[in-house]
């Protein structure tokens, strides 16, 4: 069994300079195979609602579906924090519903930490959630449950207003009491100055190197996701290919007679057969 990575264990590793890998992951397998390869922070995120349930975005993914995937998620983890995203609307009312929600991720998921998207008003409930005692990741930039206001998925920070405006929300998250911030789809002119501003790990997603970890969505790297691929994305396979072709071949095997084949295939005792085979005959010759 391998120690479960902590927060000052990971502040620690980014004191040594050693970048942190992020990636999510939504079942069991998936961050089972992460885990064993050294992820080092585990992503529930939800974008699982575009990349595994089919939604358009991910404001139509739930509490309780999020529930779920954060359960299979944490059953599959040994040494990777892991950090549950809080889904749209179920922390930004109000501090006792965002306490109450973001409690069901750590009681009942299991996870090490949430993570909350934008400032503004979520400044408070982020300070409430961690004065409960519970960690929380501020996330910056594209903001995807703000897609609406933001207008698509546009690069954010491009004009010196915006740019200040993420630096100061990023030192608002971080007197709040995160322990580290993603940033999503900054220029990475921009990128040194909110790392300046702040003593927390920044990670980014399509916020250039100057960070001190990456994230990616897993079925982005796996190419197992077709509908849109953002620049930042590296693919590192195209799973979807290989998949096909192995439904294919099967397919084929089953139409064809070529499955199952004796491999696949159980056997019944010699004499238990004819005993049988003998009972039957006599069944038959007695009707
Ligand atoms: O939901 C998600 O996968 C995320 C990452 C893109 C940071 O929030």
């Amino acid at each position: 069994m391998k120690e479960k990575l902590t927060i000052p264990e990971l502040h620690e590793m980014t004191r040594k300079g050693e970048k942190i890998a992020l990636l999510t992951a939504y079942d069991y397998p998936t961050a089972l195979i992460e885990d064993r390869a050294g992820i080092d922070i585990i992503l529930v995120g939800d974008s699982v609602a575009m990349t595994v349930l089919g939604y358009k975005s991910t404001l139509s993914v739930t509490l309780e579906e999020m529930l779920i995937f954060t359960k299979a998620v944490t059953r599959g983890v040994e040494r990777a924090f892991v950090v549950a995203d809080m889904p749209f609307l179920t922390y930004k009312t109000d501090v006792n519903t965002a306490i109450r929600n973001a409690g069901r991720f750590i009681q009942e998921g299991n996870a090490d930490a949430v993570k909350l998207e934008g400032a503004g008003i979520v400044v408070p409930k982020v300070k409430a959630i961690v004065d409960s005692g519970i960690p929380v990741m501020g996330h910056i930039g594209l903001t995807p449950q703000s897609i609406g206001i933001l207008g698509g998925y546009k690069v954010q920070g491009t004009k010196k207003e915006s740019a200040l405006k993420l630096i100061d929300d990023s030192k608002k998250l971080e007197d709040a009491g995160v322990f580290s911030i993603i940033a999503e789809s900054i220029p990475r002119e921009l990128t040194p100055f909110i790392k300046d501003a702040v003593n927390i790990p920044v990670y980014g997603i399509g916020a250039g190197a100057y960070v001190d970890g990456q994230i990616l969505v897993v079925h982005d790297i796996l190419g197992l996701f077709e509908d849109f691929i953002p620049r930042f994305v590296k693919k590192y396979t195209d799973l979807s290919k290989t998949l096909e072709d192995v439904f294919s071949r099967y397919i084929n095997d089953v139409k064809n007679g070529n499955f199952p084949d004796d491999k696949q295939m159980y056997h019944m005792d010699k004499k238990e057969l004819e005993k049988l085979k003998i009972t039957l005959k006599k069944h038959k010759d007695s009707f």
